[in-house]
C-alpha cells in the first residue's frame, strides 16, 4: 500500500511505501512511542492510553490549507496535512476501544502538531476518537467530518425558524446548508453561481440565491426580517446578514474564507436583539458523537455523494491550492484504503 504526504508549502507531494518511511516525524504515531519527559522509555503502565487508527479516508479542509500554506507562520518540517478522517481502530490500550472500531477522528494537533491522516495511521489519545453510529460509515464520517460538528454546535443554539448559509457550495457551508434542509428547516443557501448548484437542490434546499452584490452588502438599511438564524463561513456578509435577521436571531460565525475582518451593522444587532456566536469543530467527545449521530440520523444516505469531492491521494496538491480560490467543490474526501 502506498501512502501521499504533504510535506511542504507547496503541496509536493512524496509516496511513500510504509508509514515507517516517515521517519522521526511519525514517531507519534506509532505504537512504540512511549517516551517520558526526560527521554527515557515508560513502561507499558507508565504509557498514557492511545488509540492507533488506520485511516481509511482523509478528509482535507480550509485548515489544511491555512498551516500548509504558512499563513500562520512556516507549517513544520516533516508536514503531513490532514487534520480529519475515519478509519478503524488498530490497536489500543483505552478501555473504551477494540481492533475493528470504526472511528472519526480530528483535531489534537493532527496535520499541525502532530502528523495528520494524510500519514495513512494516526496515534491519539482516547479523547481524540470517536464511534461512528452504527448508521455510518467510514466515508460518510469523513465526508461530513468537522463540517458536521460545526453545524450541531450552531443547531444546538438556533431556535426554529428559516436558515441562510452562506458559502454554501464550500465545504462546510454545504454540509450545514444539507442537514439543516433534511431537519425539515426552510434554508436559504447563498453562492456565488447558483447555475452550478444543481447538488443544493438534490440536497433538498428551497432557496439558492447569488450571494449580496457589493452596494448590497455595505448598505446601512435594513431589510425583511427574513432568517432566524444564520451559519456563515465567509465573514464578508456579516453586515447584509446582520440587517436581514429576525428580530432575537443568532448567526453563527463558522468560517472566515472571504475575510477575517468582517463588517457589520451595530445598529441592527443591537435594535434586532442578534446574537453572534462562534462555533467550531473542537466540542467535547460525547458532543462530537452526538453530532455524528444527529447527522446519521438526518441525511438520507444519497445524499453524502453529493456532499464529497472524492480524490485519490495523487490528486491532493492542486486541490489543496484551489482553496485559495474557494472553488465550492464541496468536502475534499481521500481515499486511502
Ligand atoms: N469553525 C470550525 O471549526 C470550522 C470547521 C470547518 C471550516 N471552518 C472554516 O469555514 C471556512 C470555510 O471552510 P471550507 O472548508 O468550507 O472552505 P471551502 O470549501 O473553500 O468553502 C468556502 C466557501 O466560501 C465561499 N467563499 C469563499 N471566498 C469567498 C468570497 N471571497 N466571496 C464570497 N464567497 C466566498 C465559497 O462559497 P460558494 O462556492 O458557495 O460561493 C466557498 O466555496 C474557513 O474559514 C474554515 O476555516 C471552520
Amino acid at each position: 500500500m502506498r501512502r501521499a504526504l504533504l510535506v511542504n508549502a507547496e503541496y509536493k507531494i512524496q509516496l511513500l511505501d510504509r508509514v515507517a518511511d516517515l521517519g522521526p516525524s511519525i514517531e507519534q504515531n506509532s505504537p512504540a512511542m512511549a517516551k517520558g519527559p526526560t527521554g527515557k522509555s515508560l513502561t507499558a503502565a507508565e504509557t498514557p492510553p492511545y488509540v492507533l487508527v488506520r485511516i481509511e479516508y482523509a478528509a482535507l479542509n480550509f485548515r489544511d490549507y491555512i498551516i500548509g500554506s504558512g499563513r500562520y507562520g512556516a507549517p513544520p518540517h516533516d508536514y503531513v496535512a490532514g487534520n480529519e478522517g475515519a478509519g478503524v481502530v488498530l490497536d489500543s490500550t483505552a478501555p473504551d476501544f477494540r481492533p475493528g472500531d470504526a472511528v472519526f477522528v480530528n483535531g489534537h494537533g493532527l496535520g499541525e502538531k502532530r502528523p495528520g491522516t494524510m500519514s495513512g495511521q494516526v496515534r491519539l489519545p482516547p479523547e481524540a476518537v470517536i464511534h461512528l453510529p452504527d448508521a455510518m460509515t467510514t466515508l460518510q464520517a469523513a465526508t461530513v467530518g468537522v463540517a458536521a460538528l460545526v453545524t450541531f454546535a450552531a443547531d444546538r443554539v438556533f431556535g426554529p425558524g428559516p436558515v441562510a448559509v452562506t458559502g454554501a457550495m464550500g465545504g462546510t457551508g454545504r454540509v450545514a446548508a444539507a442537514c439543516f434542509a433534511r431537519a425539515g428547516r426552510d434554508v436559504t443557501a447563498l453562492t456565488r453561481d447558483p447555475a452550478r448548484a444543481t447538488p443544493l437542490t438534490e440536497l433538498g434546499i428551497g432557496t439558492i440565491l447569488p450571494p449580496p452584490t457589493e452596494t448590497e452588502r455595505t448598505a446601512e438599511g435594513f431589510g425583511p426580517e427574513s432568517y432566524a438564524a444564520a451559519v456563515d463561513v465567509t465573514g464578508d456578509m456579516l453586515n447584509w446578514l446582520t440587517r436581514q435577521m429576525r428580530t432575537g436571531g443568532v448567526i453563527a460565525l463558522a468560517g472566515f474564507a472571504a475575510t477575517n475582518r468582517p463588517d457589520l451593522s451595530a445598529l441592527a444587532v443591537i435594535l434586532r436583539n442578534l446574537r453572534l456566536i462562534g462555533v467550531n469543530s473542537g466540542l467535547a467527545p460525547s458532543d462530537k458523537a452526538q453530532a455524528l449521530h444527529w447527522v446519521a440520523a438526518t441525511l438520507h444516505p444519497g445524499d453524502y455523494p453529493l456532499l464529497a469531492h472524492p480524490a485519490d491521494p495523487q490528486d491532493i496538491a492542486p486541490l489543496m491550492r484551489d482553496f485559495a480560490g474557494a472553488r465550492g467543490r464541496g468536502r475534499i474526501v481521500v481515499t486511502l484504503q
